[in-house]
């Protein structure tokens, strides 16, 4: 088991945050958690750029999502869904499921949302929630969330944003660009093991939630905040204690980073996939960089090659990489390269060459060479 694991989620782990989360158990409802609880809100507030709130659950990126949306927005009521891929469409699922009259605003899956078509739906709609997710994963499309916002604001209309696969490494700020509800997880950037969903809200969102009747127990986020305020400061159930003291760890790395270089680490190490796969002669999936994902990049599989000959025998069995494949209907047609979490530019390099090799040998004429010469000027900063 020695895998280099660049999966959209989860990640590889830094060592020292695998050692932490290795310590023993604690109490919960005790001082000595208040204080590993408190910091990790506080370290939160800075990933998320806000003054505002932000509560931990214990579950994965999904359950922030349903926290927010089962939090904020009540039955019947008009949600407008931006929907260019998997995880806009699970963002409306779960606002249908909440009973809520859903608008999706549907685009080409590897098209950006466009917000002129937001605006046309809040005027149609009157919706007062709209949903958006930044950096939709299974497209590998990033989404131009401070744009949507600027539209909501005109039309008083509650931003949540689902930054699961983004937060943290490509710029966000919430207070700044004006969103309401912001969810990740633990298992993306931060690079933590999967098991923690982040949410932060605003302090005119949480005053909505207040208002609202939770249409769920476990997910209630007026709850989350409420137990925050105990003393000593606290979870309303059992958090998965271990997940804290990763989270804890990966969060004061993040600090120490600085969120804007990491910003600029992610793009570096963007290019240098993205221009590697370009020189050896493959097709990216996103082929205008300006809608491209910065942590995940998607690249279309030639005629003729077999994800599960790629993918497994080939990337994962012999030079143990491991990629993710096509969800929905790209299944089969392309597949993704994560680059977030403890990674580096030799994983970068390291992968982009496998990828070569591997085609090389299904048949594939790729100049392997090619791909590292340019990432090698990427590299050097040309
Ligand atoms: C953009 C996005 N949203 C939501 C999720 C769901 O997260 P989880 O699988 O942690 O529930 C994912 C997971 O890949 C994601 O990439």
């Amino acid at each position: 088991m020695d895998k280099l694991v660049l999966l959209p989620g989860p990640v590889m782990v830094h060592e020292d945050v695998l050692l932490r989360s290795a310590k023993q158990v604690m109490n919960h409802r005790s001082e000595e958690f208040e204080e590993i609880l408190s910091e990790c809100i506080e370290l939160a507030k800075y990933l998320f750029q806000t003054d505002g709130n932000v509560a931990v659950i214990t579950g994965s990126g999904t359950a922030g999502m349903e926290a927010a949306i089962y939090s904020l927005v009540e039955p019947d009521e008009p949600v407008v869904s931006v929907v260019n891929g998997k995880f806009g469409a699970r963002f409306a699922d779960i606002a249908e499921r909440r009973g809520a009259d859903v608008h999706r605003v549907e685009f080409e899956w590897g098209e950006a949302a466009d917000p002129k078509a937001v605006d046309e739906a809040l005027s149609e709609t009157g919706a007062s929630v709209v949903t958006v997710v930044q950096s939709e994963t299974s497209t590998t499309v990033l989404n131009p969330v401070k744009e949507i916002a600027d539209v909501c604001k005109d039309h008083d209309a509650y931003l949540v944003v689902d930054a699961v696969s983004s937060l943290g490494g490509v710029e966000f700020r919430m207070d700044e660009w004006g969103v309401d509800v912001c969810v990740t997880g633990s298992q993306k950037v931060l690079g933590c093991p999967p098991g923690l969903a982040l949410v932060a809200v605003s302090d005119e969102a949480l005053e909505r939630m207040k208002e609202v009747e939770a249409g769920s127990y476990y997910l209630d986020l007026v709850k989350y905040f409420e137990y925050l305020e105990e003393d000593p400061m606290q979870t309303p159930y059992t958090p998965a204690v271990n997940a804290f003291y990763a989270l804890h760890e990966a969060l004061k790395k993040l600090k120490e980073e600085g969120l804007e270089s990491r910003w600029e680490r992610y793009k570096r190490l963007q290019e240098v996939v993205r221009e590697g796969i370009r020189a050896m002669g493959l097709d990216l999936f996103v082929e205008d960089d300006s809608i491209a994902s910065p942590t995940v990049t998607g690249v279309v599989y030639p005629e003729g090659v077999d994800d599960r000959e790629f993918r497994g025998r080939i990337l994962r069995d012999k030079y143990d990489v491991v990629v993710a494949g096509g969800q929905d209907h790209l299944a089969g047609k392309i597949f993704r390269i994560g680059h977030m979490g403890d990674v580096k530019l030799r994983d970068m390099i390291t992968a982009v060459t496998c990828v070569g090799m591997g085609m090389l040998e299904l048949g594939v004429d790729v100049d392997v060479g090619a791909a590292v010469e340019r990432m090698a000027e990427v590299v050097a900063g040309s």
